[in-house]
């Protein structure tokens, strides 16, 4: 702490030795609260040097965090912890590059993800949401996260390959992507285990794993090569993609690179966040019947442009933002309002925070959809507000799971009721904020 006091200007925070003592007083707390009981404490931003003098800098400050993400964007990589660990199974597709390499790849991906385009995948999107819905039980106490999250991911599934993949082959995919996913979760988390987990041959298991998965995505590219039938999937979308500069596609690595991404930051977040508002909505009888209202006496593609369904999804996602956090590496010195720090920095732009700052949002811990309309009744814009994150890096599926969640709020109301069991969901803050489970009661309309 010392030497960077003596240098820098870094918010006050925590030094190395009164980290390692509150990790060994409160090992595996809620990082959420932890963070939130510290910026009561010390302010917008603080700050914790860990072993090897690794100086972290943790911002729910509004200038501070579109300092990082958007207006100094050229001087801030991805960090190398998250994205090494959860690269070397996912591969290195637009999630985890830097640099020239990303900036090259998001060029040449993000047309695809363009409304007009998206369009063309709201057939499968709502066959697939209706279809699995149909299946789903009812009763007094129903974990819907399991059930929304399988959903997910075959609505992204299936936006990719536009195939009738065999049950058993969609099974393994599904099964292979949890494992690996569950494993990559615990060693970002516990990275102390990494011994345990050599010794234990975890790590080569999932590498395994990862191979198995990358296999059947090339079976799938190569089959369809041969296919003259005509697709709009978001592999097809991917494989006629051109570079800029050179005309040339992506090489069959890098489309599995960008389908694994894809998957896999295609299906938990919308999981989440679905979930999430399924539990703030269940002790809320005006919204849902004003849900249901709409549901019948609309068109499920309308609901994408639907306000009061755009302002639910908004205001879940502002109380429980599936990325709550997202991290980013001084490339050079920098500074920001009275702070000053040096390359190497990483800043973490927690958005959980903003979100509930009440300096952005009156009453904001409540559960309020008509924040987000005007008089008028009309969707707002709000300014303290990243789900999607921001800047250049902004998610680029961020349309896509927009229009996932509102077929999704519209279907499932067209079907059931839901009540709340009284059950207090646990907030899981791994990589995305996830439940542990949701509770909730379900009938049919
Ligand atoms: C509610 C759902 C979602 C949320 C909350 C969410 C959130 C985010 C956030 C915050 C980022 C930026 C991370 C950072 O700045 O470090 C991001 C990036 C990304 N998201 Fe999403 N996302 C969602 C759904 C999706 C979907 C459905 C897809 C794909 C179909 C997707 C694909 C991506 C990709 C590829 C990136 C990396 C973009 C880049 O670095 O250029 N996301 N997402």
């Amino acid at each position: 702490m010392t030497t960077y006091k003596n240098k820098y200007r870094i918010p006050d925070g925590y030094s190395t030795t009164r980290l390692i003592i509150r990790s060994l007083l409160f090992l595996r707390r809620n990082s959420v609260r932890a963070i939130s009981l510290n910026m009561d404490k010390f302010g917008d931003a603080y700050s914790a040097i860990f072993p090897g003098d690794k100086l972290i800098i943790v911002t729910q400050d509004l200038g501070f965090i579109q300092h990082v993400l958007r207006d100094n964007h050229t001087n801030y990589r991805k960090s190398e912890f998250t994205t090494a660990k959860v690269g070397r199974l996912f591969g290195k597709g637009l999630l985890f590059s830097n640099g020239d390499y990303w900036l090259r790849q998001r060029r040449l991906i993000q047309p695809g993800f363009h409304t007009r385009k998206l369009q063309e995948l709201y057939k499968l999107m709502t066959e697939t949401i209706e279809g699995a819905m149909a299946e789903w039980p009812t009763g007094n106490e129903i974990d819907v996260y399991p059930l929304i999250y399988q959903l997910a991911f075959d609505v992204i599934l299936r936006s990719l390959f536009d195939i009738d993949l065999k049950p058993a082959k969609k099974k393994e995919m599904s099964l292979l992507f949890n494992q690996m996913q569950d494993f990559v979760v615990k060693d970002v988390n516990r990275p102390l285990r990494q011994l345990f987990y050599r010794i234990t041959r975890q790590d080569k298991i999932n590498l395994k794993r990862s191979e198995r998965m990358r296999d059947i995505i090339r079976e799938i590219i190569r089959q369809r090569r041969q296919d003259k039938r005509e697709y709009a999937d978001l592999l097809d979308m991917l494989l006629s993609a051109r570079y800029e500069d050179t005309g040339e596609a992506m090489s069959e690595d890098q489309i599995i690179d960008e389908v694994l991404v894809l998957l896999l930051a295609g299906h938990e977040t919308t999981a989440n966040t679905l979930s999430w508002m399924l539990s703030l909505l269940a002790d809320q009888p005006a919204v849902t019947d004003r849900l249901k209202a709409i549901a019948e006496s609309t068109h499920i593609y309308d609901s994408v442009r639907n306000d009061y369904i755009n302002a639910v999804i908004n205001e879940a996602m502002r109380l429980r933002p599936a990325a709550f956090m997202t991290d980013r590496v001084a490339i050079t010195d920098d500074h920001y309002g009275p702070w000053t720090f040096p390359k190497g920095t990483v800043v973490l732009s927690f958005f959980y925070g903003l979100h509930r700052h009440e300096d952005h949002w009156q009453h904001a811990d409540i559960f309020l959809p008509e924040r987000w309309l005007d008089d008028a009744g009309k969707l707002r814009k709000m300014f303290a507000f990243f789900p999607f994150g921001a800047g250049p890096r902004l998610c680029i599926g961020n349309n896509f799971a927009m229009a996932e969640m509102c077929f999704f709020t519209h279907a499932f109301f067209r079907r059931y009721n839901i009540s709340s069991t009284g059950h207090v969901p646990n907030m899981l803050p791994l990589i995305t904020l996830r439940p542990d489970k949701i509770f909730i009661s379900m009938s049919p309309v």
